[in-house]
């Protein structure tokens, strides 16, 4: 069965470049973000996990793993991240999963046959330390996913999972937040101090609680 937003993120025991992982003992009581790449020596996933390496640290802040996986070896994975680290200017930088078995594709349904029937598509979960699936995003082989916005979501669920608010379109942190509609208009003056603009009953705005 397809795997739902609020869902506990189906564990494994997986062979990967830094060793065997057990995801949900690996993920501790922090963040995860498990990715597919459709395939070792590819142009488009060489770039995308030369970035997402090179912004390791930003997740790290946001106590937040990241791990990878294609369909191939782990062996391959280890020639490959050579190249990536010759072309993309850093190293890769957290495991990848050898997942020739399909077994972690097929069990998060990476696998999107009538886009192609062996390679996974561009799968994102971004796991809670609730080991609750908190976002998924799907992108087609053709096209790179974007760190910012990976980053953009991550905090706006950070945010959202300590705070009662939403955050708006295009919201980036540090923009004003929407106060969730669970809250009324009294305990919104105890819960937001900075004070909150009521621009319907509906759609009240205050600055971002935590800066
Ligand atoms: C790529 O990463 O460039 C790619 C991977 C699989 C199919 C098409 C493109």
């Amino acid at each position: 069965m397809a795997i739902r937003l609020g869902d506990i993120a189906p564990d494994f025991t997986v062979d990967t470049t830094e060793g065997t992982i057990n995801f949900h003992e690996w993920l501790g009581d922090g963040w995860g973000i498990l990715f597919s790449h459709p395939k070792d020596f590819t142009p488009v996933c060489t770039t995308e996990l030369g970035a997402f390496s090179a912004r390791k640290g930003e997740f790290d802040k946001r106590n937040t793993k990241l791990i990878g996986l294609s369909v191939d070896s782990v062996e391959s994975h280890g020639r490959w991240a050579g190249d990536i680290k010759e072309t993309q200017g850093a190293a890769l930088a957290f495991p990848l999963i050898g997942d020739e078995d399909r077994k972690v594709s097929d069990l998060y349904d990476m696998i999107h046959p009538n886009a192609d029937d062996t390679l996974t598509v561009r799968s994102v979960f971004i796991v809670g330390p609730d080991k609750k699936v908190k976002l998924i995003l799907t992108y087609p082989a053709s096209t790179g996913r974007n760190v910012d916005e990976i980053i953009r979501v991550l905090d706006s669920l950070q945010l959202s999972a300590g705070y009662a608010v939403a955050t708006p379109v295009n919201w980036t942190d540090g923009d004003d937040v929407i106060i969730a509609l669970s809250v009324s208009d009294e305990e919104a003056k105890t819960k937001f101090p900075k004070g909150f603009k009521a621009i319907k009953p509906y759609l009240r705005v205050t600055p971002q609680p935590n800066k």
